[in-house]
């Protein structure tokens, strides 16, 4: 008896452990959100990151839908994002040179890849 639980407490720890270093619980997206983030794949994420500050060729997405609020004055985040894919030159980055990003998604994309695609960049938060 003592010698089992000697193999079984080891193993016990180590699942707990590992269960937390697994990032707790992904936010579970609607289907609209899940199809916007398979648009960005197709179509943005050769330039764009979705976490931390990583840069390819634009700069990362993450946190888009709390500092897209702040970037031109009277447009919420929501309205941000919409313009910066209908309308890439309208504002451009620090940092950046403007002209990389295509100009023509917004005939690249339907109207519902739109929608989800706007969706699913407001998740992130
Ligand atoms: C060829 C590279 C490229 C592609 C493809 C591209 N972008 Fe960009 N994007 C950039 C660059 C470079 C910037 C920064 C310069 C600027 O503001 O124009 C940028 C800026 C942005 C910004 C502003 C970010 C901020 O912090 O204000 C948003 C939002 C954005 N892109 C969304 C998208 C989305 C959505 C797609 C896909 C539909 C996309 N981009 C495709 C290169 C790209």
């Amino acid at each position: 008896m003592r010698l089992q639980l000697f193999f079984i407490f080891p193993i016990l720890a180590v699942m707990a452990a590992c269960n937390s270093l697994v990032p707790s619980a992904t936010p579970t997206l609607t289907p609209l959100e899940s199809q916007g983030r398979r648009v960005l794949e197709s179509y943005c994420s050769r330039c764009h990151g979705t976490t931390g500050d990583t840069v390819i060729v634009g700069p990362s997405l993450a946190g888009i839908a709390t500092r897209g609020r702040e970037r031109i004055q009277g447009m919420d985040a929501e309205e941000y994002i919409r313009n910066s894919i209908e309308d890439p030159t309208a504002y451009t980055v620090q940092g950046f040179s403007e002209g990389l990003m295509p100009l023509d998604l917004k005939d690249q994309l339907s109207e519902e890849e739109l929608e989800a695609l706007v969706a699913y960049l407001l998740t992130l938060k």
